[in-house]
């Protein structure tokens, strides 16, 4: 039996989690075997999304963070950032931009902040973007570690789901790639409060981290399950040379068949969650985004905010997503999907089935 048929079966008649099987499915270099890994996938995909492709529109409104995190290239320490804030108006401008292009939904993503003068500031642009765009955008947050008061004024002011990816599940590893004060529990406590609160909570991991084992990578996809994400993003991790992970790992990088893999192994055990084809894989292929699709991904994030931004938004090296937002990147891309077969969706939401299949409070 092929290796996919082996994990299909053990999911389906044991209530135990498929660890081996899982660990098979990462570790095979056999083509025939990963082909047929991303055909269970794209199954899986259809029964619960059909061929559905949703679009969210990616703002990057500020890269200033307070945060050290030894991978990410906007982490405070790099003095080689020239720091910038989108105002009100410039965020505002690229919210209507997704409308125009009938996106559905927008990610507004920055560096770490926090502070009562930043709550503040999103609140009153949430309010202002809900207002101005007559709610027709979901609206997605990916603002890292806040208070619980900081997550319910969000969530009142009109955001309705956040993505904060836990990095890795490995404890040990997480403080490997961060200063000591940044701790994985408080990391595990905001996914969990969001998730319980009524957002439709985001989370994942980076792919072939320094250190990082297939058991890790397997356990990560436990945590995803037992935390009950509704959405999950996940990317190779990618050295950024102005980082001192890269200064002491160099050659160390993760690769794009391993984070397919991931991707379809995490379609095929979450099953109804929104899975977004990682906007790093573009920098491992081309056509990064468009495979992961066909590895079970049904989210694409085409990148909205102006060059000036963007340029200066680089959380790892090779960033190439500098022109979804001008119409021939867009329809290059909506090209390849037709390609593909993908059907995409425009105007909705398009939020993840397992949000309202789960219980939550
Ligand atoms: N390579 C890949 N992904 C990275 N991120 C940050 N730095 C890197 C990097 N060097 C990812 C983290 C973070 C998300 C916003 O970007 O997973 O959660």
């Amino acid at each position: 039996m092929s290796l996919v048929r082996n994990l299909i079966t053990k999911l389906e008649s044991s209530a135990l989690f498929p660890h081996a099987e899982l660990s098979a499915c990462l570790r095979t270099s056999d083509a025939d075997e990963i082909r047929q890994l991303f055909s269970a996938a794209c199954k899986m995909k259809e029964r619960v999304t059909g061929r559905s492709v949703f679009f969210r529109g990616l703002i990057e409104i500020s890269n200033v963070c307070m945060r050290n995190c030894f991978y990410c290239g906007i982490r405070k320490d790099n003095a080689k950032v020239q720091r910038y804030s989108m105002d009100e108006d410039e965020i505002l401008h690229a919210a209507k931009k997704a409308l125009d292009l009938h996106l559905g939904s927008i990610v507004l993503q920055s560096g770490e902040i926090q502070s009562s003068e930043f709550t503040e500031r999103i609140e009153k642009l949430l309010l202002r973007i809900r207002r101005e765009t007559e709610e027709k955008l979901g609206i997605t947050l990916s603002l890292g570690e806040q208070s619980a008061e900081t997550y319910d004024r969000w969530k009142k002011a009109g955001a309705h789901r956040y993505l904060l990816r836990m990095e890795t599940s490995n404890p040990e590893l997480f403080q490997k790639i961060h200063p000591k004060k940044q701790r994985f529990e408080q990391r595990v406590a905001c996914i969990d409060y969001l998730s319980s609160s009524g957002w439709q909570t985001g989370s994942g991991v980076m792919i072939g981290l320094p250190g990082q084992t297939y058991d890790d990578l397997v356990n990560d996809i436990l945590f995803l399950k037992e935390h009950n994400v509704d959405m999950v993003g996940m990317g190779p991790y990618l050295p950024h040379p102005d980082t001192p992970l890269t200064q002491h790992f160099p050659y160390t990088s993760g690769t794009l068949l391993l984070s397919l893999k991931m991707i379809a192994l995490v379609r095929i055990v979450l099953k109804d969650v929104n899975i977004a084809a990682a906007t790093a894989l573009q920098v491992l292929a081309d056509d990064g985004r468009e495979q992961a699709i066909l590895a079970g991904a049904n989210v694409i994030m085409p990148n909205l905010g102006g060059e000036e931004f963007k340029r200066n938004y680089n959380l790892y090296e090779g960033k190439k997503d500098l022109n979804d937002n001008d119409d021939s990147g867009m329809s290059r891309l909506l090209e390849r999907l037709k390609q593909l077969g993908q059907k995409p969706v425009w105007d909705e939401y398009g939020d993840p089935r397992h949000f309202f299949s789960r219980s939550h409070p």
